[in-house]
């Protein structure tokens, strides 16, 4: 179980990942006789993300709101890097700082749009940052974070079958209010016009630009460098490279996507929470096809990536994040937070306890209300009580510790039995120092190891002891003041 326990830096961890995963997708394009098929490598991705997000009424930048615990963004980043995407350039603008430390650390290239003067000229902005690419720009957006990565090879199948200049991906709503309209003759897609300058009959069209796209590079940009901004916002529209595409005579081609909810863009709060509960859904649903019981899912805070064994059972309002691994037959009570811990099978979390970058092995028993924080290693059979909080501290197997205590910088071994009340002082206000207590010793309640201290194995530390020796083994360790009695002290005080 030898593992490290990363630090979870949104982005670092994130493109680490995406590294590893890395596979560069073949696109394959058949031609028309359809006897041999030509594979191109070359795909970009730019991300557009410089919008204010103004309807999210908040400083934080809208890209970098969380969605299942990481920056809205970093989902389609981490998608396109997956897919093989170099370049990848990310367009950032409004809290262009924060969203360069956020996500920065990989090999996404952030590019500056001074000036929001829209979608068009965010693309047109990373067009040095691709270096005369050619081949195939995917476009997304940083405010949709649903997306899923079949939709996208999909698209990019579309996109090469079709030898379309403009791949667009469309999705049916009950409610296209807001969205720009795509619209058709026959079943050849025109143009896209937006809400605020559609007519009264392409405002009743339901099928929206999803604002997720196929582009052919360099045609793209020659294109929009034609696209001027005589529209309703003043703003070049990306969308407008339909016409010019059009006019040009080359191939504009719309893929709808299976389901409309993946292409859900993030305006304001009311959608971030419903793209957090879809996100969760997903989640929730692949654990429970694996076997895991969530007594209510919708209530279950489990990040995409926690992995759980089977027949674990996690109750109602707990949060399992980061790279947290548990195993089988646990069971985590209501109110448990776990981050980037390793979990073993038939572990039991009662209800209110936080566990950070820890190792438990099996068979432990943890809560209620315990706080396990980084650098605890426990090695199995343990049992960990209520009000226990430990920090950079291994124990043994079967070493337990049942109430009201802290164990920092500490090493316990095998079957120690720890008294309620114990602390480890181990800071002395300027450096942290070590209690080491090995096997087989009993810590009577309400006990102090002034650390630095050693105490040897089989050992007995006597209730209320202040222990700033070191103890040689199988010995008896007494330290505090002798009880003295005073008979009848309180009667004369009483009665003179
Ligand atoms: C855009 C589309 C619309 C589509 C919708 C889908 C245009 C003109 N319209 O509209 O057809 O239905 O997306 O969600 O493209 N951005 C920049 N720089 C800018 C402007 C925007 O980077 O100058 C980024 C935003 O941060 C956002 C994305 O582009 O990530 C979309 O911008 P937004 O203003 O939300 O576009 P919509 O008006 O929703
Ligand atoms: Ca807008």
């Amino acid at each position: 179980m030898q593992r490290l326990f990363p630090t979870r830096s949104v982005g670092e961890g994130m493109f680490l990942d995406s590294l590893f995963t890395l596979r560069i997708m073949n696109i394959l394009v058949t031609p028309p006789n359809g006897t041999e098929k030509m594979t191109t490598t070359n795909l970009a991705v730019v991300i557009l993300a410089a919008g204010k997000g103004t309807r999210m009424k908040s400083a934080l930048p809208k890209v970098l709101h969380p969605v299942a615990g990481r920056p809205m963004a970093a989902w389609p980043v981490q998608l396109a890097l997956d897919l093989g995407c170099r370049p990848a350039a990310l367009v950032v603008g409004h809290g262009a700082e924060a969203a360069e430390r956020a996500l920065g650390g990989g090999e996404l290239l952030f590019v500056r749009q001074p000036e929001q003067l829209g979608t068009g000229h965010a693309l047109l902005c990373a067009e040095t940052s691709l270096a005369s690419f050619v081949g195939t720009v995917l476009l997304l957006c940083g405010d949709v974070p649903l997306l899923r990565r079949q939709t996208l090879e999909r698209l990019l199948a579309c996109h090469g079958e079709r030898r379309a200049a403009v791949t667009v991906l469309t999705a049916e709503m009950d409610d296209p209010t807001g969205y720009g309209r795509i619209v058709r003759d026959g079943d050849q897609v025109v143009g896209i016009v937006e809400e605020k300058d559609a007519t009264a009959a392409q405002k009743s069209i339901c099928e929206i630009n999803t604002g997720i796209y196929a582009f052919e590079a360099p045609f793209v940009f020659e294109a929009l460098r034609r696209v001027g901004r005589d529209n309703a916002q003043g703003e070049y529209y990306l969308t407008d490279v339909v016409a010019v595409a059009r006019t040009a005579g080359r191939t504009v081609a719309a893929l709808p996507a299976a389901e409309a909810e993946e292409t859900m863009g993030i305006n304001d709060r009311l959608q971030l929470a419903e793209a957090n509960a879809i996100m969760r859904r997903r989640t929730n649903e692949e654990l429970m096809r694996g076997g895991v019981t969530l007594l209510d899912p919708a209530a279950t805070y489990i990040e995409p990536g926690v992995e759980i064994g089977a027949d674990t059972l996690v109750h109602p309002g707990v949060h399992l994040r980061g790279r947290t691994r548990l195993g089988r037959d646990c069971v985590v009570e209501p109110g448990v937070i776990v981050t980037d811990c390793e979990i073993g099978d038939r572990v039991h979390l009662k209800a209110g306890s936080v566990l950070a970058e820890s190792r438990l092995g099996n068979d432990c028993t943890i809560g209620p209300m315990a706080h396990l924080r980084p650098g605890t290693v426990l090695a199995g059979h343990n049992k960990l009580g209520n009000f226990v909080e430990t920090k950079k501290a291994s124990l043994g197997e079967r070493s337990q510790a049942s109430h009201l205590t802290y164990l920092g910088d500490t090493e316990i071994g095998k079957n120690v039995n720890i008294g309620c009340g114990t602390i480890t002082c181990n800071y002395d206000g300027v450096k942290k120092h070590v209690t080491i207590i090995e096997d087989d010793v009993f810590v009577g309640s309400d006990t102090q190891f002034v650390a630095p201290v050693r105490i040897g194995r089989g050992s007995l530390i006597a209730a209320g002891s202040t222990i700033t020796k070191n103890v040689p083994p199988d010995s008896l360790a007494l330290a505090r003041t002798p009880q003295v009695i005073k008979e009848g002290w309180r009667k004369k005080k009483r009665d003179p």
